[in-house]
Formats: C-alpha cells, structure tokens, sequence
C-alpha cells in the first residue's frame, strides 16, 4: 500500500505538517509505503492552460518538479492533502498543485462516466487547519475540493480540520487531533 502526502503549508513544521506527518507515522508503523512532497520547498508553475493533457498528451506537458509528485501521486492507493486555510480557502501552493492534477482528467470527462486517468478506488484524506475557532466559518473547502477528486477516483474520502490553531508561534495542537490522524491512518490502510 502506497500512500502519497502533499503539504500545502509553508511551514514545514506547522500544524498541518504536524498533523500528516502523525498520520504517515502511524501509516508506516501499519505497513504503509510512504512519500511526502513539501511544495513550497519545489519548484513548479501553476496550469498553463494549453490543454495538451486533452489534445496530445495522457499527462502534463510541463517539466518540472511536480512532474514527480503528479506520477507519484497518480502511483500511490492513497492521497494526504495538507493545507493551512488562507483567505478562506487552501494554500497557493496547494492550489496550483491541484491546477495541475487537471491532467488526471480525460478530455472527454464531461460526458465520461470514467472521468478520471487515475485508476479507481483510491482513498483521499484532506487535512485542514485555521486560525479562526468557528468550525462553521470555511467548512465549504473541504466538499469543493472533494467534488473534483471524486472525479479523479477518489470515492473514499475523509476530513480532519484543526480550528482555532494559529500560526505565529509554536505548534502546540491539543491531543484529539492526534487521535484522529492515528484514525485516519487507520482508514486509509484498511
Ligand atoms: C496568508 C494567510 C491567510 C490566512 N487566512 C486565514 C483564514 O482565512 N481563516 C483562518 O481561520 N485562518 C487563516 N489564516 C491562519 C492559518 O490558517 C492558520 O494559522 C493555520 O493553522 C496555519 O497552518 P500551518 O501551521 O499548517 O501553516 C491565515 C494565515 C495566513 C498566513
């Protein structure tokens, strides 16, 4: 079982990376094979829109360091997604990786009841985190992105969203979430 993990945070050592390196640890420690890509650590551009991954092409034509993580992300049974929220939404960083997974998509996904390059039946686990306390306030992030990697294949999906967690100083995040990234392990090896 392989599990791909992209951090979306800056801070390599912030409260999503804290949160997903929990969960690769316990992942690993039940057999998992992992691989995690830090993106602000990489160099890559967002889509460019040519849209050869639907003309000519079964992949991204662009050359650069995400190319490994699209074919490692595209290998692996399972997918972490690690995002601090900024401005109501998931990372820049995060954003433009996600741009690019535009290339799993078939050129006619529209209509396609097989949308997606990717084969199915993979597990998705979306960690995000944020400053504000109100769990109500961006609980729309999650089922937006979700939407899209259900088209990618990802039936199985889980979330787990730290609030109230701020990022000037030490991370110190309370126990629970711990807890359910040794769950979320569990469910993506199981
Ligand atoms: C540019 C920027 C924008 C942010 N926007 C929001 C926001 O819209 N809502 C929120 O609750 N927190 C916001 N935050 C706080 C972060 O989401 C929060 O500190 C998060 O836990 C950081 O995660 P990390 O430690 O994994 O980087 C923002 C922080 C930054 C730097």
């Amino acid at each position: 079982m392989k599990i791909a993990c992209v951090l979306g945070s800056p801070r390599l050592n912030g409260n999503s990376a804290m949160i997903a390196r929990r969960v690769l640890e316990k992942a690993a420690a039940l057999g998992a094979e992992t691989e995690t890509f830090s993106l602000n650590t990489l160099s890559y551009r967002g889509c460019q829109a040519c849209y050869a991954c639907k003309t000519k092409l079964d992949r991204c034509i662009l050359k650069d360091d995400l190319s490994y993580v699209l074919d490692a992300v595209q290998e692996a049974d399972a997918l972490v997604l690690a995002t601090p929220t900024y401005y109501g939404d998931i990372s820049g960083q995060l954003k433009c990786f996600i741009d690019r997974t535009y290339s799993y998509l078939k050129p006619d996904y529209l209509s396609n009841s097989q949308p997606s390059r990717l084969t199915p039946g993979k597990k998705l686990l979306f960690i995000i985190t944020q400053g504000h306390p109100d769990e109500t306030m961006f609980n729309h992030v999650f089922p937006l992105y979700d939407r899209f990697f259900k088209w990618h294949g990802y039936a199985e999906s889980r979330l787990i969203r730290a609030c109230g967690v701020g990022g000037g100083g030490a991370v110190d995040l309370p126990e629970r979430f711990l807890f359910e990234a040794d769950e979320g392990a569990r469910a993506l090896i199981s």
